[in-house]
């Protein structure tokens, strides 16, 4: 009998596997479910249809949770990559690699916590935090899933990663994969990623193919792919990515003094994050290191709203993939991988799910630019889909709420430019906004102005903009 520190188990009918006998498409072979990773101390640990034959999970003791919290800390001071590393500092709740002392590491995680003083106020809320994933080393929230699935790549042996990308995940890949001396390949939409993000593929040393199609139609090339070459697959239906993505949740919870805000707010393409960070919270909460889980709620575009149609229509019972549109290009899927673990996510937290036009979201992501914070269009998704929640009552205004921003704002300068420029937003889109939107859109739009180089002319434009009065 092998002793296992982890094992895999199909979130749809529960079916146990060894992690060595995942198939390459992480697909559970009996339902065609995607994994989750579960570990001895895990509740779904011992239900009869999750044990894998030959294989016995230890009795693992863990610390209790005040020891627990006590090491995290200390390993802040520590010298060591491995400590430094807001992942794999909580290495305990993910013992996933057989040599967890070194794992391919660029120190992410440790993201900041801001306050966004602007937004609450004009949403009434007395409390409003954004946890800016963007602060990872390339520039998104994957890198913090990246490190953990590319360090398993590692450790098995692999000579080629891959993935099927909108640009973000790409970028992750491209540079972990390097770091670690591996290969990879990304398949990216062609014209329809940032070039923030195509530059990273090609800086990182990624073999980068563009398909003259969708983010969908990559992952149904890369999935062909994987049958024939030996590629460890580094999309999130690989299940070890969520076991660093989850780790913002106990970071988020260590940032608060283990207080747990109401709500979180994410955005949804392929729909794998909010699942990800459900799972953090409540392993934390089987661990007595938090009482309650917050609830998750998951933010479309409307363009690119799988998701919010089918918690519409049949409350998540079935997704109908759409035809994918939006310059949120980060989320612009049609038909989302982790549709059933994110229903699960919204339905076992009490979350919601909502849409946001393309109004709304270039609207969203200039109030966050305006304090100071920045994010990619695709993380405004979080704040335009919270005025909702507002709006209709569902978040009220003494409840905690944090937005993930899973993106920086350098990731995609070329929409920020045509939005203060003026020529992102078509009339009809424009036409939709309320009068109050249209005066925000007014006093934050910041188009740059062209002058000859005279003092005089210098001086003339900046004392017409000190008259202009500024909005509270
Ligand atoms: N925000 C950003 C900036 C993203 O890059 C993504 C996904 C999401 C939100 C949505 O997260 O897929 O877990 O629901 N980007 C993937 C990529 C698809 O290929 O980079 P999700």
């Amino acid at each position: 009998m092998k002793v296992a520190s982890h094992q895999l188990r199909c979130t749809q009918c529960a079916a146990g596997i060894a992690p060595e006998a995942a198939p390459a498409d992480f697909r559970c072979p009996v339902c065609g479910g995607l994994y989750e990773v579960i570990y001895p101390w895990s509740s779904t640990a011992n239900q009869a249809s999750t044990r894998t034959p030959g294989t016995v999970m230890p009795d693992v003791r863990l610390p209790n949770p005040s020891a627990l919290r006590w090491l995290w800390q200390e390993r802040r001071t520590s010298t060591m990559a491995v400590d430094q590393s807001g992942v794999w500092r909580f290495r305990d709740l993910l013992p996933i690699l057989d040599n967890p002392e070194s794992p391919v590491t660029l120190r992410e995680g440790n993201t900041p916590l801001y306050d966004l003083p602007r937004c609450a106020k004009a949403l009434g809320l007395d409390f409003l935090l954004a946890k800016h994933q963007g602060m990872n080393p390339t520039g998104s929230f994957k890198d913090t899933g990246m490190t953990a699935a590319l360090s398993v790549a590692l450790e098995r042996n692999f000579e080629w990663v891959a993935c099927a990308s909108t640009g973000n995940t790409s970028a992750a890949m491209a540079a972990y994969a390097s770091r670690a001396g591996l290969r990879s390949i990304v398949l990216i939409p062609e014209g329809k990623i940032a070039w923030g993000k195509l530059s990273q593929s090609m800086d990182y040393g990624a073999i980068t193919l563009q398909l003259r199609t969708d983010f969908d139609g990559c992952v149904r090339i890369l999935s062909e792919l994987i049958r024939r070459l030996p590629i460890y697959l580094l999309n999130s239906v690989n299940p070890y990515r969520a076991e660093g993505q989850k780790t913002p949740a106990f970071e988020l919870v260590e940032q608060l003094e283990w207080q747990v805000p109401e709500h979180i707010v994410v955005p949804g393409g392929n729909l794998a994050n909010g699942a990800a960070l459900g799972k953090g919270f409540r392993e934390m909460r089987e661990l007595g290191l938090i009482a309650r889980v917050p609830k998750i709620s998951v933010i479309q575009a409307e363009g690119a709203n799988p998701l919010f149609r089918s918690m519409q229509e049949n409350d998540g019972a079935h997704v109908t993939p759409v035809i994918a549109d939006t310059r949120a290009s980060a989320i612009r899927i049609g038909n989302p991988a982790s549709f059933r673990k994110a229903v699960d996510t919204i339905h076992s937290t009490g979350g919601w799910c909502e849409q946001a036009t393309e109004g709304e979201i270039a609207l969203a992501k200039a109030q966050i630019g305006a304090e100071g914070v920045g994010c990619e269009p695709a993380s405004a998704v979080t704040l335009a889909g919270l005025k909702k929640l507002v709006a209709s009552g569902r978040i009220t205004p003494e409840e905690r709420v944090v937005l993930i921003l899973t993106g920086h704002t350098l990731k995609d300068p070329e929409y920020t430019i045509d939005y203060h420029r003026g020529s992102l937003l078509r009339d009809d889109e424009i036409a939709q906004a309320t009068p109050a939107e249209l005066a925000l859109h007014l006093s934050l739009r910041k188009p740059p102005t062209v002058l000859d180089a005279d003092t005089d002319t210098v001086l003339r434009t900046i004392e017409a903009v000190i008259e202009t009065p500024v909005h509270a």
